[in-house]
Formats: structure tokens, C-alpha cells, sequence
């Protein structure tokens, strides 16, 4: 596995790289979420193509009071984790390498992320569609691969290379989960124990909802309401939004009719903001 912090070196070795040339962009602190994107990116590449992973914690898709200086690094296990999955490349940037000091351009998504996890994080999707823009253009890569865990950074990076023409496949892979249904993510790290005792009812309450679906239901204030009465009964937590949008381009339905909906939240466990989501495709 090569290992590289500067551009240029990555840029020259991607260009060189056996075809095709599967990438998969991290913050890191790898979890079995990420391993299986990895996993995906080792099957399309085949045997004679190319897996790259990128790991940057990037410092513009957090708000002023967001984590970004706690997000945790795992530095020496995450190099493990690439290396025992077969990763070819490791592309490691430091913050400076990435950013000029006072950079004046940058990609802005002016629909979908006016919703959902947007509404809530001003600026957050502007600093995911810049630094993937970033990344896609030091990588080259033909095929992109993204989790469905952040299914609207996922519909918006489509749309992005959708409007912008980057010659980029974008292929999403399945949520993975914790033995209780909880979504796994590097936050989840911050949960207390009683917390993390609590936070599976995020996803129950999602197949709750999606129950009610398969029995006939499609009125998106029933799905709310049947979500929100679960999380009711989880003291210390907080509801940011729970919403029925549709799945490609994330408007918000009150009925779920003949196109693909997807149901998402974003609860706080105490200061821990928790997303998920479950799709209800057509029956
Ligand atoms: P990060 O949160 O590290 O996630 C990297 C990729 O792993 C994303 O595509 C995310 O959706 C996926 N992922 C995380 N948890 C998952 C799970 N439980 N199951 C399946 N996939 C999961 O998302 C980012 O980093 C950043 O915004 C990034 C795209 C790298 C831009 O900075």
C-alpha cells in the first residue's frame, strides 16, 4: 500500500494507476461502515484495477461549533484497516496541503441541501461538495463510491457530478449496523453508556414507520408521528427533524406515492447528533 500526504506525488500516481480506479473518501476513525465501502471498491476495481481511500478531517464541512477538533483520529488502526483490505493507495493530506489561506472559490449546492441535515448545518454540504471536488480532481478516479448512512451527502454528490460533468460513476453502498440496528459511525463514540443504550431506537422507530408503509400507510405525518412517539419515551434526547423526502431529489412529500421516499432524522443524544435513514421503495 503506497501512502501519501502530498498531492502532486498522489495526483502523479493516480494518473498511472491500473484502471479502474475505485475511491472512497474518509474523515477515517474506519469502522466496519467504511470497511465495507472498501470492500465494494476492491470488488469493482477487480484484480488489476485500483483502490484508493482518502482520510482528511475537513475542517470546512464543520460548523463553528462542531466537533471538528475532538473528531477522533485513529491514526496507526486506520492504516491497518487499508492495509489488511488490499487499499493500493492511502492518500493522507494535511490541512495545509489541502487549503490555500484564504481560498475565494468554492462549490456551492443551491436545492438539496437547503433541507434535511442542510437546514440544520449551514455551509456543511457547501464544505462536502468543495473538498470532494477537491479530491475527485487530485484522485481522478472512474468510480466513486459513497454510504447510504449519509444518504443526503449522497444525493448531492450525485447532483454535483451530474450539473459539474465530472466523468465520475457514483455508486452508493448499504448502511451498515451495529448487532442492535444502530447505524455505525465515528460519533457514535461520543454516546455515554446510557446513551448508547438508547440510540437504537432510532432505527426501530425507522423500521416502525416502514411497517406501517408495507400495511398501507403513506401519509408522511403518520410516519412522523409513529417515529416521534418512539423517541418520545428516550429522555435526554432532542429531535432535530424527522422528515419523508423524496429519494433523489430530497424535497419533502406529504404522501409517499409512485417515486422512491426516503425517511431521515437527526436526533441529539445529549451533545451527540445522531443521523439515519430507511428507504421506502415502491411496492
Ligand atoms: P465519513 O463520515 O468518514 O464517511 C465516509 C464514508 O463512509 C461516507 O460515504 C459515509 O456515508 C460512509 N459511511 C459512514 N458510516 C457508514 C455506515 N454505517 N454504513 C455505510 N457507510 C457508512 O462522509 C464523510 O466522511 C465526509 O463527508 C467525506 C465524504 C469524506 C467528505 O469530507
Amino acid at each position: 500500500m503506497k501512502t501519501s500526504g502530498k498531492i502532486a506525488a498522489t495526483q502523479k500516481f493516480c494518473q498511472r494507476a491500473p484502471k479502474p480506479l475505485v475511491f472512497v473518501p474518509t474523515m477515517g476513525a474506519l469502522h466496519e461502515g467504511h470497511a465495507s465501502l472498501i470492500r465494494k471498491a476492491k470488488i469493482l476495481a477487480g484484480k488489476k484495477g485500483t483502490v484508493a481511500v482518502s482520510i482528511f478531517v475537513n475542517p470546512t464541512q464543520f460548523g463553528p461549533k462542531e466537533d471538528f477538533s475532538k473528531y477522533p483520529r485513529a491514526v496507526q488502526a486506520d492504516n491497518a484497516l487499508c492495509r489488511s483490505l488490499g487499499v493500493n493507495l492511502l492518500f493522507r493530506p494535511a490541512s495545509e496541503e489541502m487549503y490555500f489561506k484564504s481560498p475565494s472559490i468554492q462549490v456551492q449546492e443551491g436545492k438539496l441541501s437547503t433541507v434535511l441535515c442542510g437546514a440544520s448545518r449551514p455551509g456543511h454540504f457547501n464544505g462536502v461538495c468543495t473538498v470532494v471536488t477537491k479530491l475527485f480532481h487530485i484522485v481522478q478516479p472512474d468510480i466513486a463510491i459513497f454510504g447510504e448512512k449519509d444518504w443526503q451527502q449522497l444525493a448531492i454528490i450525485r447532483r454535483m457530478v451530474r450539473d459539474l460533468n465530472f466523468p465520475i460513476q457514483i455508486i452508493g453502498g448499504a448502511i451498515v449496523r451495529e448487532s442492535d440496528g444502530l447505524a455505525m459511525s465515528s460519533r457514535n463514540h461520543y454516546l455515554s453508556c446510557r446513551e448508547r443504550s438508547l440510540a437504537p431506537f432510532l432505527s426501530l422507530a425507522l423500521q416502525e414507520a416502514k411497517s406501517l408503509y408495507h400495511s398501507g400507510e403513506c401519509r408522511a405525518s403518520v410516519f412522523a408521528a409513529s417515529i416521534k412517539k418512539t423517541l418520545s419515551k428516550l429522555s435526554g434526547t432532542r429531535v432535530d427533524y424527522i422528515q419523508v423526502v423524496d429519494s433523489e431529489n430530497l424535497q419533502p412529500l406529504s404522501k409517499v406515492g409512485d417515486r422512491s421516499a426516503t425517511i431521515a432524522l437527526a436526533v441529539f443524544f445529549g451533545k451527540t447528533r445522531l443521523i439515519d435513514n430507511i428507504q421506502l421503495s415502491l411496492k
